[in-house]
C-alpha cells in the first residue's frame, strides 16, 4: 500500500486495460480513488474495473474526439466528478521516415496528441469549477532523446511535452496541475516485439540495468496525482532507470 491518500478523488485513465494505463488504474484505485477504466472494449475495460476495487469500465476510441468529449461527461455523470486525468493511451507505428505512409503519421498524431489535448478540454471546464484538477500525461524517453523509424511517435510524444506545458501555464491559476511522465523501457506488449538481443543491448544502455515495469511508471503517477505535488506543474518526470541522463 503506498502511503498516498487519494481517497474521494475520481480519476479516468485512457487505455488502462492493460499495460502502464492497468498499472496505474489499480495504483490510483489502491490509493483510494475511483477510477474510470476505459478501453476500446467495454468488456475488458469492465473486467479490469472490477479487478482493482472501486472502479467503473468505459468504452472508448480516443481517436474519436466527440467520443472522448462524452466519455469525459460520463464519467462526470457517473461518479460525480472527475478530478485526474491521465491521458496514457498510445500507440506506435514505426517505420524510416522515407517509408512513412501520411495515415502512419496521422494515426500516431490522432492517438497520441490529439486524444490528450481533446481530453484536457473536456475535463479541465469541470476542475476549472472545482478549483483542483491533476492532469498527468505519458509521454516518453523517445520524445526526449529521439530514436530512428519513430519519427512520427517522437513528434507525438515531444508534442505532448508542449502541450503539458502550455495548459500548466494556463491553468495553475485554478488550482490545476499538468504534468508528464516520461517512461524509457518498460515491460508491457509495446516493447514484447523486441528480440531477446534487441532487449540485451537495451537493458546494457540502461544504468539500473533492467527494463522497468509498469507499476514503476504508476507510482510516478500516483505521486504527481496527489498533493505531495501540490508545488509541481509544467514538468517533466523521466522514469528510465537512468536511460536518458
Ligand atoms: P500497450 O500497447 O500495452 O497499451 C496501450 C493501451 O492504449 C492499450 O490498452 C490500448 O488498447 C490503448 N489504446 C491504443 N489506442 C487506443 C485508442 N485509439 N483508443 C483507446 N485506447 C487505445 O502499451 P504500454 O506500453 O502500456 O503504453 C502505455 C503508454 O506508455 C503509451 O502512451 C506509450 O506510448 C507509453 N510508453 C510506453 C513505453 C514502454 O516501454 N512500454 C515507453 C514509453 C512510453
Amino acid at each position: 500500500m503506498l502511503n498516498i491518500d487519494l481517497t474521494g478523488k475520481v480519476a479516468l485513465v485512457t487505455g488502462s486495460t492493460r499495460g502502464i494505463g492497468r498499472a496505474i488504474a489499480g495504483t490510483l484505485a489502491e490509493c483510494g480513488a475511483k477510477v474510470a477504466v476505459v478501453g476500446r472494449d467495454r468488456a475488458k475495460a469492465e473486467a479490469v474495473a472490477e479487478e482493482i476495487g472501486e472502479a467503473r469500465g468505459f468504452a472508448c476510441d480516443v481517436t474519436v474526439p466527440a467520443d472522448v468529449t462524452m466519455l469525459v461527461q460520463e464519467v462526470e455523470e457517473k461518479f460525480g466528478s472527475l478530478d485526474i486525468l491521465v491521458n496514457n493511451a498510445g500507440i506506435t507505428r514505426d517505420n524510416l521516415m522515407l517509408r512513412m505512409k501520411d495515415d502512419d503519421w496521422d494515426a500516431v498524431m490522432d492517438a497520441n496528441l490529439r486524444s490528450a489535448f481533446v481530453a484536457i478540454r473536456a475535463a479541465s471546464r469541470g476542475m476549472m469549477k472545482r478549483r483542483w484538477g491533476r492532469i498527468v500525461n505519458i509521454t516518453s524517453v523517445v520524445g526526449l532523446m529521439w530514436n530512428k523509424g519513430q519519427a512520427n511517435y517522437a513528434a507525438s510524444k515531444a508534442g505532448l511535452v508542449g502541450l503539458t506545458k502550455s495548459v500548466a501555464k494556463e491553468l495553475a491559476s485554478r488550482n490545476i496541475l499538468c504534468n508528464a511522465v516520461a517512461p524509457g523501457f518498460i515491460e508491457t506488449d509495446m516493447t514484447a516485439a523486441m528480440t531477446a538481443e534487441a532487449r540485451a543491448a537495451m537493458s546494457g544502455e540502461i544504468p539500473l540495468e533492467r527494463l522497468g515495469a509498469p507499476v514503476d511508471v504508476a507510482h510516478a503517477v500516483a505521486f504527481l496525482s496527489s498533493d505531495l505535488a501540490a508545488y509541481v506543474t509544467g514538468q517533466v518526470l523521466v522514469v528510465d532507470g537512468g536511460l536518458a541522463m
